[in-house]
């Protein structure tokens, strides 16, 4: 008897792995279901991640530039007054516009939305709503959720994480982050910059993890600079909540004497696992790596023909637009094509103000593999940002000392994940530093900084 399958691709979840892999999937003639739990489309990115956070960093970056001088050093005198309410305002109709844009889009490319929580009961079949629904290929989108520290409990109210770090309904007096990552970084700068102290304990001894180290020394430089307070090499150990207050107890990683910290918020950002809980796995024959992941090879194909997984779910950066190229890939893929996506080349962008950003081997790194040359320039010295007031940072070029191949490129600047598009470009087609540094750049823009950089790779940089 044929098979009878009610789509030739289910994929679960909905987030810009699982939407992007649907649409394309569609695209390509493939009759296509999601299942997504939320009430929204768009996972975490949209609701409660990048997309939000986006726009509360958008916001107070304005009101720091009202209340901190910035204005005023350009000849425009304002009182800063913060009116919280409407910047949460501003947020929440972001999200909306954007996760009702991909509503039309799966109406536009005849995408089903299968609403409610998928589980699997079979290789080809999964329950969502009370209904079994069967497919030739299922893709595993199903992302990250917080992760949690024994210990601290996360009420949403004193205890947060970032989804409830960007709905807080007053600016705290101290708040307290765990965690020196992305997002301790961002949401603490938000609320820093709406007049909070800010305090990071950070259990390594230095904060941002996976970037170049010269980019996490003045990352944390730039920081100290803007107010946040740090505590590295510390861990917390517990949480007490007495109303309204917490108390943090924390001693140093290595172990020593324990100390307490008073605040009025508490936002735990030590990482985010992978979500498989509830998808009844085991009934696939599919089961999870040490780290909670779902195993796939290069094609994102698991260990079980028909199956696929993408995104935060999968092994790799915890990035959107890394889960965004897998969906592509991964559609492309089933429908016999071939998807391909470079994770040598993923950028990563940290977006405060000034951004991080990079993309490809840290200098530590690079070093281990292999001799290489490095060029690096300094924001000051570039003619756009020296006007914008905006001096901090530099851009860091990384090649092969041999064939000058760029295999890797770091940059702090205002607009830094914007600039990284190019550098990402750039590796993507092979270039080498020669390449950048007699390609035209535009003056004056903060761009000429990497191409100022590609000529410090051979000593020959013009303004410094
Ligand atoms: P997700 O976006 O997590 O989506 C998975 C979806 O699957 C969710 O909607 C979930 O409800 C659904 N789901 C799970 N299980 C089931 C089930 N059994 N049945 C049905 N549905 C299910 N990345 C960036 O690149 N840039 C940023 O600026 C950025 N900012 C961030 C800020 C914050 C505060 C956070 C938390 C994350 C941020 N990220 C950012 C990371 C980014 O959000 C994730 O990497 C990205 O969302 C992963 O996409 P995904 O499709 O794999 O999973
Ligand atoms: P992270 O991995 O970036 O940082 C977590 C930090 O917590 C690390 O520095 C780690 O050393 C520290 N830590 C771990 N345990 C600790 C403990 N017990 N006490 C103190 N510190 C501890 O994770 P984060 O910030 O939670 O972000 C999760 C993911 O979301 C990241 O993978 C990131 O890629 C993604 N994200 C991306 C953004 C972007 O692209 N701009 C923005 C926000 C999140």
């Amino acid at each position: 008897m044929a098979d009878t399958y009610d789509y030739d691709v289910l994929v679960i979840g909905a987030g810009p792995g699982g939407y992007v892999a649907a649409i394309r999937a569609a695209q390509l003639g493939l009759k296509t279901a999601c299942a997504e739990s939320r009430e929204t489309l768009g996972g975490t990115c949209l609701n409660v991640g990048c997309i939000p956070s986006k726009a509360m960093l958008h916001a107070s970056e304005y009101y720091d530039a009202a209340a901190n001088g910035t204005m005023a050093k350009m000849g425009i005198k304002v009182t800063a007054e913060l009116d919280l309410d409407t910047m949460h305002g501003q947020r929440r109709d972001a999200v909306k516009q954007l996760t009702g844009g991909i509503e039309y889009l799966f109406k536009k490319n005849k995408v089903e939305w299968l609403k409610g929580r998928a589980a699997f009961t079979g290789k080809d079949s999964v329950e969502v709503a009370g209904k079994t629904v069967r497919a030739k290929n299922i893709v595993i989108a199903t992302g990250s959720s917080v992760t949690p520290l024994p210990g601290v409990e996360v009420d949403q109210k004193v205890v947060v994480d970032s989804t409830g770090a960007l709905e807080l309904a007053k600016v705290p007096q101290h708040l307290v982050v765990i965690g020196g990552g992305v997002i301790g970084l961002e949401l603490g700068s938000v609320w820093r910059r709406l007049g909070a102290k800010v305090t990071v304990v950070e259990y390594l001894d230095q904060i941002l993890p996976g970037f170049d180290g010269d980019v996490r020394k003045e990352a944390h430089k730039i920081f100290k600079k803007q107010g946040l307070e740090f505590k590295l090499s510390t861990k917390v150990t517990g949480v007490v909540v007495n109303g309204e207050a917490a108390t943090l107890t924390v001693e140093p990683a290595a172990g020593g004497t324990a100390e307490t910290i008073e605040a009025d918020a508490v936002l735990l950002a030590i990482g985010r696992k992978p979500n498989t809980d509830g998808l009844n796995l085991e009934a696939a024959g599919l089961s999870v790596n040490a780290r909670g992941q779902v195993e796939i090879d290069h094609d994102f194909a698991t260990s079980v023909p028909g199956i696929w997984a993408i995104g935060d779910v999968a092994p790799g950066l915890m990035l959107a637009h890394k889960a965004e190229d897998e969906g592509i890939a991964v559609a492309e893929n089933i429908a016999g094509l071939t998807g391909i996506v470079n994770h040598d080349i993923i950028p990563s962008v940290v977006y405060t103000m000034p951004e991080f950003a990079g993309v490809g081997l840290t200098e530590e790194a690079a070093k281990a593999k292999g001799e290489i040359k490095v060029g690096k320039f300094p924001m000051m010295a570039n003619s756009r940002a020296k006007t914008n007031h905006e001096p901090d940072g530099f851009v860091k070029i990384i090649a092969d000392a041999k064939t000058d191949r760029v295999v890797g490129v770091w940059a702090i600047a205002s607009v830094a994940g914007t600039m990284i598009a190019q550098a990402a470009q750039a590796m993507e087609f092979g270039a080498t530093s020669e390449d950048i540094a007699y390609t035209c750049h535009a003056h004056p823009t903060h761009s000429e900084a990497i191409k100022e950089a590609a000529m410090a790779v051979t000593g020959k940089p013009i303004h410094i």
